[in-house]
């Protein structure tokens, strides 16, 4: 199994490339097999979630051509009308993507329950709701949600709680669905504009998306196109955030900094210098940051994938921070590994009550789930000494090139196998030396 091994203290610094948003991928790669023409996607992320996805699709008969790293061209004319049991789409929640997509286009689909992060619960009543409020039948049987319809009509649809996922997986079974559909208390993160903008390509007739209601208008059927896929907000603000825990300079490049807007408000209120142009963020920091209070919430407030992240860098700010998380019930696992580097971190439920300490230590640690797996990198890169940290399989689902990236920011982080009989000691070697 692989590990990182990270000699912290280095500040980072340097220039470094966003890849294309995973939770934009997913959905955008799924709705890719509602047409029967090819479909060409740009700024596709390397990453494991995005190679079950389409390891998902082809086990239903999609054509996935590789047209270079980052570009598939899909062709979903030869679709099965059979189950997706594939057994990449058991570990990742946006394989519930391809039940709108196939529900839209066949009337019929039949898909492995997804888990997904350990992060809590994730119910997906919001999406079964949706679903059958367009007319489709819903089951949940064996292990698998199986959906049909004789027909889909258009519907208005009011969404209890802010859900990502079942925004989008609404507007995809809706594209083709006949007549209009509402979706009202719609999710407006840059991910669901991206896939509304992916399925207009297509020839869809979806409006409102980025606003609390989202309509879309039926159409017959979708065509093909060429897309882009958005640049990976999380992932630019897990950099910006790495650069302020270790009081480093980095430029970060292919982003949209409107999506970044809530970070960039956090790490200036903390202390940092935030420079924004067209497509870049710069972030410096310098001095010891400080503390504040962060709520996570739907865009555009403070986004749930960085809280991680952000309690790594208040753990080491002067003063006491509150973070609280109020989209997902279980998402401060991390916290005990963390504390094990030296934080002073007290959870009570839903908040963390984060006293800043001067410095973490290096230690041996364990990602429970991506973002965190990110968040623990960031504090072993802040720490004194040297830190191993374990399942990174979890980051590497949605983190492109990390360690790469991080090496060439001037990070000594290096992944070793602990089936080497020789890691321990190269653990312990610095890249520097
Ligand atoms: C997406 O998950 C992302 N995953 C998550 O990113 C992200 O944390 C989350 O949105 C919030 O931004 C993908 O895009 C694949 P939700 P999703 O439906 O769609 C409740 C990462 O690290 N809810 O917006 O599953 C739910 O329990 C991952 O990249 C219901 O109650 O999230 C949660 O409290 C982790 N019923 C809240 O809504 C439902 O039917 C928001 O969940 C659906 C959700």
């Amino acid at each position: 199994m692989e590990f990182y091994s990270i000699k912290g203290g280095n500040p980072l610094c340097g220039e470094v490339d966003i890849a294309g948003a995973k939770n934009a991928a997913l959905p955008i790669l799924s709705a890719a097999i509602m047409t029967n023409e090819t479909v060409l996607v740009e700024n596709v992320p390397d990453v494991s979630d995005i190679r079950a996805i389409l390891s998902a699709i082809e086990s239903i008969g999609a054509i996935v051509t590789r047209v270079d790293r980052h570009t598939f061209r899909i062709n979903g004319s030869r679709i099965v009308d059979g189950p997706v049991m594939d057994e990449a789409v058991r570990k990742i929640r946006g394989s519930y993507y391809l039940i709108g997509a196939l529900l839209g286009k066949y009337r019929r689909a039949e898909v492995t329950l997804p888990k997904g992060c350990n992060i809590g619960l994730r119910p997906i009543d919001q999406h079964v709701k949706g679903f059958r409020a367009l007319g489709a039948d819903v089951r949940i049987e064996h292990g698998m949600i199986v959906a049909g319809a004789e027909d889909l009509i258009g519907s208005h649809i009011y969404l209890d709680v802010v859900s990502v996922g079942a925004t989008i997986n609404i507007m995809m079974a809706a594209s083709l669905a006949r007549g209009l559909t509402i979706i009202e208390n719609a999710a407006k993160e840059p991910h669901v504009v991206d896939c509304a903008n992916f399925l207009n390509s297509m020839g869809a007739q979806i409006k409102g998306a980025g606003t609390d209601v989202i309509r879309i208008r039926g159409v017959e059927k979708l065509h093909g196109t060429e897309y882009s896929i958005i640049p990976d907000q999380i992932e630019a603000g897990t950099y910006m955030f790495a650069a302020a825990a270790t009081r480093g300079d980095v430029t970060i490049h292919n982003v949209i900094p409107k999506h970044l807007e809530s970070l960039t408000a956090k790490l200036e209120e903390i202390g940092c210098q935030v420079e924004i142009s067209d497509d870049a963020v710069r972030v410096t920091a310098n001095k010891r940051l400080i503390n504040t209070h962060v709520k996570t919430l739907p865009y555009p407030g403070f986004p749930t994938d960085m809280q991680p992240q952000i309690t790594v860098i208040l753990g080491l700010a002067n003063g006491t921070s509150i973070v609280t998380e109020s989209i997902f019930e279980s998402r401060f696992k991390y916290v005990d590994e963390l504390t094990r580097m030296g934080a002073q971190i007290k959870v009570e439920g839903n908040t963390a009550i984060v006293t800043g300490v001067p410095y973490y230590t290096g230690a041996n640690i364990t990602a429970p789930d991506l973002r965190a797996g990110a968040g623990l990198v960031i504090a072993a890169l802040a720490a004194d000494g040297w830190s191993e940290i374990h399942d990174v399989v979890y980051i590497e689902r949605g983190y492109e090139d990390f360690p790469e990236k991080l090496r060439s920011l001037g990070a000594d982080i290096r992944v070793l196998d602990t089936d080497d009989p020789d890691a321990e000691r190269k653990a312990r070697m610095s890249l520097a030396v």
